[in-house]
């Protein structure tokens, strides 16, 4: 079959041009017009399976943040556009109950790469992933309706989950729903332990503390539903969890009767170095979530459980778009190109060869308090003084913006808020598709180190060059 497309009512070049060009009168318009907030620049196209995007002034821009850590395979991989383009063309919408093909072999090659033997997809993302997750805890374990979510944890910003994403309270002019529903633990943040003692040195008195939550802090044990935890905080700030303390979770999971859930949004498909922050530690949580790398640039969310766990009536989980089959085609054939080029391996080896250029700057640069992460998936913490690791929030900032004129996009991790102290946001993230070439994260690393040489003068911290 020959994908042969041609429009009926409008010419190719009406098309392409409503889509390719805008004037500035349109583009002031639609500002006013949107009731979200938008970003300055207007991204155009990318270098199809690459790791570069050009805006609509024609400029050439290295992408670290692969859009929200979305386009493991690149931008606009032609293979995973193929995939949407034909099944578009062969039926592009179905109701939510109906198997597609896409649909029923993506759950079998996720089951096959995740080793879960349930799973449920969805075309809204992580947040529904993770609401998936827990309507089936509380299906699972009836009366419980509980969930313990972790300091610094993202896991969505829909109306239920709003109260488990750490600053989302803080930053918005509403109150979140079901704020009842969460009980919050500290994260193993070992860098900056809540605790203030040290890694293995402590004996995980965090995970005592945990234990302690979970007898003493809530309803009782009965109530607790889940735990939802991200096995490498992403938008915390690349803050990884010790391989020990999941373990310690997985093992308090099964005292205490609930289910724990490895948020792996950001983490899995190849990311961190494996397929998922599960796979590298050798653990199987009672489910998993995924999204963002799954798509490949289009919108796909999926649950993973492990047998036995019994599955959603059609009332509890259906949504208009759910059974969407184009997604479910870019994402199957994804997960193809992930294997054929080798990008969980390749995620590991060009990781290894950045965190030694990062760590050499850390030792070089008075600015850099910590290196963290693993795969094409780390962090480098910012502080104004390494022995106190105070958060250098604005020269941070600063960085990310001179890196951004200089050609290379970089993102920040989110937020800590503290009363109405809106603080932290020192995490500079360094995530590129993983199809990066080598030539593009050195010249990426370099621009980074020409904004850390920049921002050092200007703030007056000490730095030395190689
Ligand atoms: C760790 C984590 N979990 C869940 C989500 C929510 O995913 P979505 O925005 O697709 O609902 C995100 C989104 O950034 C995330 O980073």
């Amino acid at each position: 079959m020959v994908l042969e497309l041609k429009p009926i009512l409008m010419s190719e070049e009406e098309i392409r041009a409503l889509l390719t060009s805008i004037d500035e009168a349109s583009i002031r318009e639609a500002r006013k017009t949107s009731l979200t907030s938008l970003e300055e620049t207007i991204l155009t196209r990318g270098e199809p399976g690459g790791a570069a995007v050009y805006d609509l002034k024609g400029r050439r821009i290295i992408d670290m943040t692969s859009q929200a850590w979305t386009l493991n395979v690149g931008y606009s991989h032609p293979d995973v556009v193929y995939a949407a383009a034909l099944q578009a063309s062969l039926l592009n919408h179905v109701r939510y109950g109906y198997p597609t093909i896409p649909r029923l072999k993506l759950m079998l090659k996720i089951r096959e790469i995740y080793g879960y033997e349930r799973v449920a997809l969805n075309t809204q993302g992580g947040g529904w992933a993770i609401e998936v997750a827990m309507k089936l805890a509380m299906v699972n374990k009836p009366g419980a309706d509980t969930f313990l979510v972790a300091w610094r944890s993202f896991h969505g910003n829909s109306l239920a989950l709003t109260a488990a994403s750490h600053p989302l309270p803080g930053l918005i002019r509403f109150r979140p729903f079901g704020e009842e529903r969460f009980v919050r633990y500290p994260y193993p943040y070992c860098y900056r332990c809540p605790f203030k003692m040290s890694y293995p040195d402590c004996g995980l008195t965090c995970l005592e503390f945990l234990e302690k939550t979970i007898k003493y802090s809530t309803r009782g044990v009965n109530s607790i539903a889940g735990l939802i935890i991200e096995p490498i905080q992403g938008p915390g700030g690349v803050i990884p969890a010790p391989r020990d303390y999941l373990k310690g979770v997985l093992e308090l999971g099964e005292k205490y009767g609930f289910y724990i859930v490895f948020d792996e949004a950001q983490t899995a498909n190849g990311r961190v170095g494996a397929w998922s922050v599960a796979h590298l530690h050798g653990l199987k949580p009672d489910m998993m979530t995924l999204t963002k790398g799954l798509g490949g640039g289009f919108p796909i969310g999926a649950t993973l459980a492990k047998a036995g766990i019994k599955g959603l009536s059609y009332p509890e989980e259906h949504t208009t778009f759910g059974g969407n089959p184009v997604p479910y085609a870019a994402a199957l054939v994804n997960l193809y190109v992930i294997e054929k080029l080798n990008l969980v391996e390749r995620a590991r080896v060009m990781g290894d060869y950045a965190l030694k250029r990062l760590n050499d700057m850390k030792s070089r640069f008075d600015l850099i308090g910590d290196v963290r992460g693993c795969g094409l998936y780390l962090g480098l913490d910012l502080v104004k003084n390494k022995e106190t690791k105070e958060p250098a929030t604005d020269e941070a900032e600063e960085v990310v913006k001179l890196a951004f004129e200089k050609g290379a996009l970089y993102a920040l991790d989110m937020p800590d808020i503290i009363g109405d102290e809106v603080s932290m946001r020192n995490v500079i993230k360094i995530r590129p598709p993983l199809v990066i070439k080598k030539e593009e994260l050195d010249e990426t690393l370099n621009i980074l180190e020409e904004a850390l040489v920049e921002v050092s003068e200007e703030y007056g911290y000490k730095y030395s060059k190689t």
